[in-house]
């Protein structure tokens, strides 16, 4: 007889569904697992055989072989360990079969018998849910998986206690959802004194989702600014917060099965690796990209990241989704973010400082904003140059705006588009907006037409440079709540545009 359980192996947030089948035949008794089993799902044939020696249920004098099915699927991760032992559990009578074929199940066990917990309950649940099934997890997964709602969740500490609840000796009753938490003790925009202009730059990056790139000398706050767009954001809807929390939960990043509606805020450090950025390694996990799916990646210090890892950015920027190559697949992890990066203008910093410049000025500064490319540097719709602040303007009491106003100017805007969008697939910000859409949306009137021609003209604005200043123009004039993008929207759209660092 062939006993069945279920569970999950991942592909990206993609939870594919996975047959586990157990057969007890005559012969040498010996355990095997089969069907594409990384070393993790083969370790699962020790713990199992311990887990069940702890509640003294021995295995029986056979030779037990564990198919994995689809065959050709590969199956990682430590949480088919549960699974597993039900099957066997279901093979040699200890669990009714019938009852575990409606069940999904992940978790890993430890020798004793309890369950430990793993990654990826939430989309577990959400394939548990779409075949119908129940979920059995760890207890301490049981409040995220319950998240999906659809799915019903048990939620257990030990082997024993799912033996008892399928024997119907104990039943566990269904795990309840975590917390929806909202970190609203952001840094606040007030706190930064002067710098206007990249202030305004920031309401209008968060206001259509624009990549935004500040230069400046050390010092002048850009670290500041930045660290301050999550105050300015709106929260997560709820899909964006259970898409967002998909991928933190295979990071295992969910803490108590809180799901978070403050939007993602991640700053890797330069020194940082291709994979934890972009994803990848063991287990092809997701990286920081994706991690800030539906928030910001905040790049400090940019073009001291390594060139690859720079170059590896430029396409998940473009199509909102990274490919993660893995043993013999590739996964694909969602990365729709707000670039937010920041640069010194040289290595030393001092450039603009004649005083304290170094011997190298003016060649290291080319040197070292060269080594952002062309094409990662187009991908800015906004660029500044943020200056130095003066003591005088340190000394002032704050007088800037506080977060929350900006905040709601930025709302107000974000629904505007919206209900722009609200028929357009795919499209919900000016970001996105591209080719005819973008032209009749962002049609200027005749002098804002004028202004960009003499422009491009003048500065020779490349043809993605052009509808770059068009989307943000289009941003301005949905702040400024007003129909139609006008000449002083387009002036302002092309103040971002042409800096002396670069002009296209
Ligand atoms: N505009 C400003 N308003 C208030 N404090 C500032 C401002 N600019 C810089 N500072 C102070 O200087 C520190 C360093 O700024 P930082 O953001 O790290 O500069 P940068 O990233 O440009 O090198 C900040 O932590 C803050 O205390
Ligand atoms: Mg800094």
């Amino acid at each position: 007889m062939v006993a069945r359980s279920y569970t999950v192996a991942f592909e990206g947030v993609e939870a594919r569904s996975v047959e586990v089948q157990c057969a007890l035949s005559p012969g040498v008794p010996a355990f095997s697992i089969v069907g594409l089993p990384d070393k993790a799902v083969s370790e699962a044939r020790d713990r199992v055989r311990a887990a069940l020696a702890a509640m003294a249920i021995a295995l029986p004098a056979k030779k037990v072989t564990i198919n994995l099915s689809p065959a050709d699927l590969p199956k990682e991760g430590s949480h088919f360990d549960l699974p597993i032992a039900l099957a066997l559990l279901a093979a040699i009578g200890v669990i009714p079969a019938e009852e575990i074929e409606g069940t999904m199940a992940l978790g890993e066990l430890s020798l004793d018998g309890s369950l430990v917990p793993v990654i990826g309950a939430l989309p577990a649940a959400v394939a548990a849910a779409d075949s119908e099934r129940a979920l059995v997890c760890p207890s301490a997964c049981g409040a995220e998986a319950a998240w999906v709602g659809t799915a019903k969740v048990i939620a257990a500490a030990t082997l024993a206690s799912v033996i008892q609840h399928f024997t119907g000796q104990s039943p566990l009753s269904p795990a309840k959802p975590g917390e929806v938490t909202e970190d609203r003790t952001f840094r606040d925009l007030s706190d930064v004194k002067g710098q206007e202009r990249a202030k305004r730059a920031m309401e209008i990056a968060a206001a259509g989702r624009h990549h935004f790139l500040m230069t400046g000398s050390p010092g002048s706050g850009k670290s500041m600014i930045a660290a301050r767009m999550p105050s300015i954001l709106p929260p997560l809807t709820p899909s964006e917060a259970l898409e967002t929390s998909m991928i933190h939960s295979l990071a295992g990043l969910i803490d108590e099965g809180g799901i978070s509606r403050s939007r993602p805020f991640r700053d890797p450090h330069h020194t940082a690796s291709m994979a934890s950025i972009v994803g990848g390694g063991r287990g092809a996990k997701p990286g920081e990209v994706s991690l800030a799916h539906n928030g910001v990646l905040f790049l400090d210090e940019l073009p001291e990241f390594s060139r690859p890892v720079l170059e590896t950015l430029r396409q998940p920027i473009e199509t909102g989704e990274v490919v993660v190559a893995r043993a013999n697949a590739h996964v694909r992890y969602p990365c729709r973010f707000m670039l937010i990066a920041a640069a010194n203008p040289c290595r030393c910093g001092y450039l603009a400082d004649a005083s304290r410049a170094c011997a190298k000025a003016p060649i290291c500064g080319e040197d070292y904003l060269g080594r952002i490319s062309g094409p990662l540097l187009d991908r800015f719709d906004l660029r500044l140059e943020v200056p130095a602040v003066s003591i005088a303007d340190l000394d002032m009491a704050p007088s800037g705006e506080a977060s929350a106003s900006v905040a709601e100017r930025v709302r107000h805007a974000r629904e505007r588009q919206a209900n722009r969008y609200k028929d357009a697939q795919g499209l919900h910000l000016n970001a996105d907006a591209e080719g005819q859409t973008l032209n009749e949306v962002a049609a200027p009137d005749p002098e804002g037409r004028d202004l960009l021609a003499k422009a491009a003209d003048r500065f020779g604005l490349s043809a993605r440079g052009y509808h770059r200043v068009l989307r943000v123009a289009r941003t301005i004039a949905d702040l400024a709540g007003e129909e139609h993008v006008r000449k002083p929207h387009v002036a302002e759209a092309l103040s971002y545009r042409i800096t002396t660092m670069r002009i296209d």
